[in-house]
């Protein structure tokens, strides 16, 4: 077999064989296929497109590119979460406790922030001595211990991915169906992941802009997931506007705090527990989502997801007298409102354009490996369609400095639209793929 030849075959719109797809996926990661030759592969798939089952049998190739988890031993049925990414998402920080309160254990190795959306690593990195280095070992006992892992990823899963990301992403080839469906499902696959709840955000501060686009990219991965014999069900939500009020590190653990003890913003709750209900029904907990919402919600009102959530910040090392505490986490120098400049109704706060200011303040990276701080970010007090009068605080803005203050703010002023006559809210959920 020749490269070449898998390359002009994709070109002319043709079907790859699993040998095929298997051999440029192997001898891409063995370094023995150059970057050129993956890069015009990759061009020919964004132009060509791929059928579900050369598309399963990539994600299948790229998981099985480098370490594999068994998590067989360890739990009876391995349950995962994966938001395709927003502004203001802390989901995972209330939805992997609540879900493991209820007996369900989940393991979690989750990811950074790059651009304008967060990562829980960050978010959680917040807590002083928290670590997310765990090594497999320790991956394996802390979730037969106390069933509950957040931790960055520790094996060397999918590096084929890894690799062709990184090509991907300068060689205009990463807006592709098969090629984002493949990647996120690689690196689940290989994590162990036998059942997924994928949570794939559409909207003005999402990846996928249209509800077309998103309930596509669902379709492909839940078929994905069915020929590769895993348990799925993908939900379409909003992100046209910030999830819950916080978007900035410890903002956000401080608003998942307040969840896990029963508050918090009603959407973000509401969007934690239809999250929760999922994988309690998909792990078999649940008879059906109805039992799996209900079980969420006695898990926080009788305070065990809030226990849960203890035990893993002192079990991955995290100083638990601050999130006892939440007032004693990172906390800006500056903390300034923004208020409405006239009476009218919030037609749009433009979560992408929120994002990107959080980053201008400092709680994003703009390049991988760069710090970020936890201290600083937005709250956004308001949502779409509530009418807001002149002069009350639409957000606050926290900040360690007057010069990102000053950068940040047109940009916050700029993410809003008003109207005088009312405004229909926004949906948290589009609909279900399963
Ligand atoms: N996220 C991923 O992990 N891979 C993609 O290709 C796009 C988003």
């Amino acid at each position: 077999m020749r490269a070449v030849d898998i390359i002009i075959k994709k070109r002319d719109g043709l079907e790859l064989s699993k040998e095929e797809i298997e051999f440029f996926i192997q001898g891409y990661t063995r370094g023995e296929i150059p970057d050129y030759q993956a890069a015009a592969w990759a061009m020919a798939v964004v132009l060509r497109g791929m059928t579900p089952r050369e598309t399963t049998d990539l994600t299948l190739a790229m998981a099985a590119s480098g370490e594999t988890l068994d998590l067989s031993t360890v739990v009876p049925l391995a349950v995962d979460k994966h938001s395709t990414g927003g502004v203001g998402d802390k989901t995972t920080l209330v939805v992997e406790p609540v879900v493991a309160a209820c007996g369900l254990p989940v393991g979690k190795m989750s990811g950074r922030g790059l651009g304008f959306t967060g990562g829980t690593l960050d978010k959680l990195e917040s807590i002083p001595g928290y670590r997310t280095n765990l090594s497999t070992e320790e991956f394996l006992r802390q979730l037969r211990e106390i069933g509950l892992v957040l931790t960055g990823q520790s094996a060397d899963l999918a590096p084929a991915d890894g690799k062709l990301y990184a090509l991907r992403d300068v060689t205009g080839t990463v807006q592709s169906m098969p090629l984002i469906a493949s990647s996120i499902m690689s690196k689940k696959i290989a994590a162990g992941a036998q059942a997924i709840v994928l949570d794939v955000k559409t909207g003005l501060g999402a990846f996928m802009q249209t509800l077309t686009e998103a309930r596509e990219l669902a379709s492909l991965m839940v078929q994905i997931a069915h020929l590769a014999g895993r348990k799925a069900v993908a939900l379409l939500s909003d992100m046209n506007q910030p999830l819950g009020h916080a978007v900035g590190n410890a903002l956000e653990v401080r608003e998942a705090i307040e969840t896990l003890h029963g508050g918090g913003p009603a959407d973000f709750r509401e969007h934690c527990l239809v999250v929760a209900a999922h994988m309690l029904h998909l792990g078999e907990k649940a008879a059906n989502v109805e039992e799996g919402r209900a079980l969420a919600e006695a898990a926080i009102a009788d305070g065990r997801a809030w226990e849960t959530f203890r035990k893993l910040v002192v079990a991955q090392g995290g100083d638990v007298s601050y999130v006892d505490n939440p007032e004693k986490l990172p906390a800006a120098r500056i903390v300034r409102p923004l208020p409405a400049p006239a009476d009218g109704y919030l037609s749009r706060i433009h979560a992408r354009e929120v994002g990107e200011a959080a980053v201008l303040l400092g709680a994003g990276r703009t390049r991988k490996g760069d710090p970020v701080n936890h201290a600083v970010g937005i709250v956004v007090h308001r949502k779409v369609g509530d009418f807001v009068q002149a002069g009350e605080p639409v957000m606050t803005i926290h900040a360690d400095d007057e010069k990102t203050l000053a950068e940040a703010l047109p940009r916050l002023e700029e993410a809003l639209a008003w109207q005088k006559a009312p405004v229909e809210p926004l949906p948290l959920f589009y609909g279900v793929v399963s």
